[in-house]
């Protein structure tokens, strides 16, 4: 049997299933919580995404990226998460930055989505590796449209999980990858270093009011640490923008 929506909005935030209802809390005052917002909403105009256009943002967290893509290319999003938490915060960040007329976030299960008409484009940063994302994503956009997920690359061009070999991953689904965007180590290393700092000051204020919840703090705050140290030592984080095919 597949994961619960709770088990699995969690897991892509190296989260026990049972802080679910605590992640809002765990994660204040993070806004991007892993994807690049502002690199990616500049990937999306690139690729010709202006007014007028529709994208759809999976897994959106607290609309960091939706709100970025809307003020960025001028064009409607819709932002969808399975955090209640994140939705309320995304609506609020949104309103902040004056795009609400042009942003919706919905709570929902994005595996089972279901989509009267195909968007121009459509964005999946931070949740599922690239070649997963492709498939979830292709099928929610039209032929000519784009869209643009994040990963982590390896360095190696030998490696199987090298740019080059993601770009033959996408070519053999009948897409063209037509941007990758590295993010430099040093801006890396400092939006890493930026959320470990607030989940870690989060995870010690929500111990300190909740004991009953401090193993399951303690075990994410090790993950989070695991996954920090594995991101900038053995890879490369990547954002790649990916032409539909016909
Ligand atoms: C690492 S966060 C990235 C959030 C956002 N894209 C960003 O970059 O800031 C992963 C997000 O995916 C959401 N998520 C995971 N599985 C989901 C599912 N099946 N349906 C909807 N949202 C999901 C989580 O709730 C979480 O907000």
């Amino acid at each position: 049997m597949g994961r619960s929506l709770a088990e699995q909005s969690s897991a892509s935030v190296d989260a026990p299933a049972a802080l679910f209802p605590w992640l809002g809390a765990l994660f204040e005052g993070v806004d991007a919580l892993g994807g690049f917002p502002v690199r990616a909403a500049n990937m999306l105009a690139r690729l010709g995404v202006g007014r007028g256009g529709r994208v759809i943002d999976l897994g959106c967290g607290k609309g960091a990226a939706a709100v970025a893509i809307a003020r960025r290319c001028g064009c409607r999003v819709l932002g969808v998460d399975a955090c209640p938490a994140f939705v309320e915060s995304a609506r609020r960040l949104a309103a902040a930055r004056g795009v609400s007329p042009l942003v919706r976030f919905e709570v929902g299960d994005f595996r089972r989505l279901r989509v009267p008409r195909r968007f121009d484009a459509a964005v999946m940063l931070g949740c599922d590796p690239l070649d997963r994302a492709a498939e979830r994503l292709r099928g929610l956009v039209r032929r000519g449209g784009v869209y643009v997920a994040d990963d982590a690359l390896a360095p190696d061009p030998r490696s199987p999980y090298s740019a080059r070999a993601a770009a033959a991953f996408i070519a053999s689904l009948g897409d063209r990858v037509e941007a990758i965007a590295t993010v430099p180590g040093p801006v890396l290393a400092r939006a890493v270093s930026r959320t470990l700092a607030a989940v870690r000051a989060n995870g010690a204020r929500l111990s300190a009011e909740r004991p009953e919840l401090r193993r399951a703090v303690g075990a994410f705050l090790r993950a989070q640490d695991r996954s920090a140290r594995e991101l900038l030592t053995r890879w490369r984080a990547a954002i790649v923008g990916v032409r539909r095919g016909p």
